[in-house]
């Protein structure tokens, strides 16, 4: 596996890749989960004899001045084993955000409308950073398939609209949220939960559960659906507790068309989120 931790050496690589050889690619923040491995271990069969790429950056620009950067866990070494053991071909892993970010940064990347409800309302700027460093990334790897996991529902929709706006080569791979065993959807923030936290956060995917056997049961209205989240999730907060539609994400109050409900809530002082489609 060669680790590469500037943009020149990445380009380098990139250009002599062998032409026709699918290079599948999965950008990540590190601290890698069973959910990330999941996208490495699709990523390698969808490269076949190509190349896997994995980068590893906690980038500066998807936090808010308020939120977790500097918390955010980092376990370069322990990742990079996972990454071989995957058949990672290249980890990129800029040390410094200046590799990504050279003399501050005058290009942003904005989706309009997609980040106006969820995490884009509650974490203002937070989608502007994630399609940013995405859109670095990508000129950079130039990849045939890039992977992303459907916990991150509304991140993966506004990548899929960059993707299409900005005529990116290659095509965009969305691959099923991964549980811990107990139902908790696999995060690199779990390691921050204390054990009390730990067993609160649970709410989060019970009350998904219930919710799906009210709507197995024929309740369709957001009001019944969604009933009393700050009670089903205490003693967490919860940011956010939304239908909306699956595919444009603006609120809906009947499900009459596929419909997402999507969670955000802080147990311990850590923000989690958690989502689940529902189709009609
Ligand atoms: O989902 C993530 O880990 C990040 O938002 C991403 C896509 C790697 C961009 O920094």
């Amino acid at each position: 596996m060669l680790l590469l931790r500037t943009r020149e050496e990445l380009l380098a690589w990139r250009a002599g890749s062998p032409a026709g050889s699918p290079v599948a690619f999965v950008p990540t923040m590190g601290y890698l989960h069973e959910g990330h491995l999941a996208l490495l271990r699709h990523g390698r069969a969808l490269a076949g004899a190509g190349s896997l790429v994995l980068s590893i950056f906690v980038n500066p620009t998807q936090f808010g001045p308020k939120e977790d950067l500097a918390r955010y866990p980092r376990d370069e070494a322990g990742d990079l084993a996972k990454a071989e053991a995957c058949g990672v071909d290249v980890a990129f892993c800029p040390t410094d955000p200046a590799v990504l970010y050279p003399n501050g940064t005058h290009t942003w990347v904005e989706v309009e409308g997609l980040d106006r409800h969820l995490c884009g309302a509650t974490r203002p700027g937070h989608f502007r950073g994630v399609c940013t460093v995405v859109a670095k990334l990508w000129g950079l790897v130039r990849p045939d398939y890039a992977l992303f996991g459907e916990k991150d529902y509304q991140q993966l929709a506004i990548l899929r609209r960059m993707h299409a706006d900005l005529n990116l080569v290659g095509e965009v791979v969305g691959l099923p949220i991964v549980r811990e065993a107990d139902g908790l959807a696999m995060s690199s923030r779990n390691s921050n939960l204390d054990p009390r936290a730990r067993q609160d956060a649970l709410a989060i995917s019970r009350y998904l559960q219930e919710l799906r056997i009210r709507f197995t049961a024929g309740e369709r209205t957001a009001a019944g659906l969604l009933q009393d989240p700050a009670a089903a999730l205490a003693p967490g907060r919860v940011d956010y507790a939304s239908l909306v539609d699956a595919e444009d994400l603006q609120p809906a109050r009947v499900v009459t068309r596929p419909a997402l409900v999507a969670i955000a809530a802080f147990f311990g002082g850590v923000r989690l989120i958690d989502n689940c489609v529902l189709h009609p």
